[in-house]
């Protein structure tokens, strides 16, 4: 068996996301539930790029004991020295340095030459050399980059002392077998190629970021850049999932991860939940579908043998049917125990008010699922608001004109208005955007998704808002679709409004 290692960058090239952003504590969370996945590498951010940045890498170096803590850099000096200084709590910590090497970049982005960017590459290596012994150098968009240039630029990079080299499809443009006849050339061209260990990192672009990723082990690649649930920029990154779970039931290909796949759907949860980012229902291995069976031929098919149409078995990932569900008659013991197994861990204080919270769902809602009470803990992002939605009454049926009033506490100040709208949503958002004399912004986008089934259910809102050329994001989750949506509304407003 050959070990796989897996790279995980959802704090990264994930969080690099619009709307997806999280606070130091909640990316905190996250690697620590990546720790406990069993994870190798976690790129916890890119420090030049931002102060938030920067303190989250110091912050999960302190939180995290034994995977390797990465951090990003351009081939740029000031870069190097933020990663460094970022990773000074790392046990072990890794520079994750590079440049363009496509034709696009070298002479569009840098105006340069492959020379010159050949002389930056083997600059930069040596340079993050001098201060960590584990540095990857990344060929950005290696999948657009003509294989003999590419082969220079590893062999180059390894002898001024790379240990990791990342060949990024930065675009999602190859095809599978282009892709792994791209990693098996290196592998056959680049005479110390044994000397490191080689990456990949696969854009979903085409949807075909797992199939790469795939071609690229299958040719000699022994580490992965994944996400959880795939997110990533545009259409997103490899999803860590996917991989675990494509090599856990292929043994024949003889590769093995330290993946514990059944913490898999707990994070993917966690995730999907801290950056409100809903997980499509049809995604493979943790998508709500991915183990119904509706058609009848399919149901009795699993009855008599749950192998005629399962590949693998939903408790291998973490789906348990017999998992505890919560109701109004648990006590914090056990949200605090459903929550750990969550990878959340809250102090007795947070637990008080999530305690708190539950109990007022759980008179609305018969059961509590897991992303109930992720969709709870997530709640108290709204204490930072100024614009607090305090109060909302809406009238609307068939044959009457929708009418909804609100009050807004505005950083103190209460203001109530009322509006007509051609339905509750839209007299609700009116009556806001009267509320703080501001109607400059439009709504983008509108997801309304319900949590699990039943008409008691948890609706989740996810809106987009466009005002003064930018969008931002808003979310929010509630019984009443109506109140999700305006306080969705509000969540967005809260970020551009002073
Ligand atoms: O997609 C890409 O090329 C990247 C690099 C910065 C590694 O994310
Ligand atoms: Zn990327």
């Amino acid at each position: 068996m050959d070990r796989l290692f897996i790279f995980d960058t959802t704090l990264r090239d994930g969080e690099q996301v619009p709307g997806c952003q999280l606070n130091t504590v909640e990316k905190i969370q996250v690697a620590k539930a990546l720790e406990g996945l069993g994870v190798d590498v976690i790129e916890a951010g890119f420090p030049v790029s931002s102060p938030g940045d920067f303190n989250s890498v110091v912050e999960i170096s302190k939180a995290v004991t034994w995977p390797t803590i990465c951090a990003l850099t351009r081939a740029v000096e000031k870069d190097i020295d933020a990663a460094v200084e970022a990773l000074r709590f790392a046990k072990k910590g890794r520079i994750h340095t590079g440049i363009g090497t496509s034709e696009y970049h070298i002479r569009y982005k840098f105006n340069s030459n492959q020379d010159a960017i050949l002389e930056r590459a083997i600059a930069c290596t040596k340079y993050a050399k001098k201060f960590v012994e584990d540095v990857e150098f990344y060929c950005e968009d290696a999948g657009r980059t003509d294989n003999e240039y590419l082969a220079r630029v590893v062999e180059a990079v390894i002898k001024a002392g790379a240990t990791v080299v990342n060949i990024p499809d930065t675009t999602g443009y190859c095809l599978p077998d282009e892709y792994g006849a791209k990693i098996k050339y290196l592998m056959e061209h680049v005479p110390n190629i044994h000397q490191a260990v080689i990456s990949t990192h696969c854009h979903n672009d085409l949807g075909m970021a797992t199939a790469n990723t795939v071609q690229g082990v299958l040719n000699g690649a022994r580490q992965v850049e994944v996400t959880i649930n795939g997110i990533g920029e545009r259409a997103g990154n490899t999803s860590l999932e996917e991989i675990a779970m494509i090599f856990k039931s292929h043994k024949e290909k003889e590769i093995i991860t330290n993946i514990n796949t059944t913490r898999i759907y707990n994070i993917s949860r966690l995730v999907s939940s801290l950056m409100n980012m809903p997980v499509q229902p049809n995604k493979a291995v943790v998508g709500r579908n991915a183990f119904a069976h509706s058609s009848g031929i399919h149901q009795d098919g699993v009855l008599k043998n749950r192998e005629s149409y399962e590949i693998m078995d939903p408790k291998e990932i973490g789906i348990d049917d017999n998992a505890i569900v919560l109701t109004a008659r648990s006590g914090r013991a056990a949200l605090k125990h459903r929550l750990s197994i969550l990878g959340v861990d809250l102090d007795q204080e947070k637990l008080d008010i999530v305690y708190q919270d539950f109990l007022k769902l759980a008179d609305r809602k018969k059961d509590i699922n897991d992303d109930d009470v992720l969709m709870l803990v997530g709640k108290d992002r709204t204490a930072m608001h100024r614009i607090k939605l305090e109060h909302l009454q809406v009238t609307s049926g068939i044959g009457l004109q929708a009418m909804a009033s609100v009050c807004l506490n505005l950083s103190g100040v209460r203001r109530c208005e009322a509006a007509a709208g051609n339905g509750p949503v839209d007299a609700g958002i009116k009556a806001v955007k009267k509320a703080i004399s501001n109607s400059d912004m439009t709504i983008q986008e509108f997801l309304i998704q319900a949590i699990n089934k039943g008409s008691d259910d948890t609706g989740k809102v996810h809106m987009q808002v466009e005002y003064n050329g930018n969008v931002y994001y808003g979310f929010s989750a509630n019984t009443d679709i109506i109140a999700a949506s305006v306080e969705a509304f509000v969540d967005a407003i809260n970020k551009f409004i002073n």
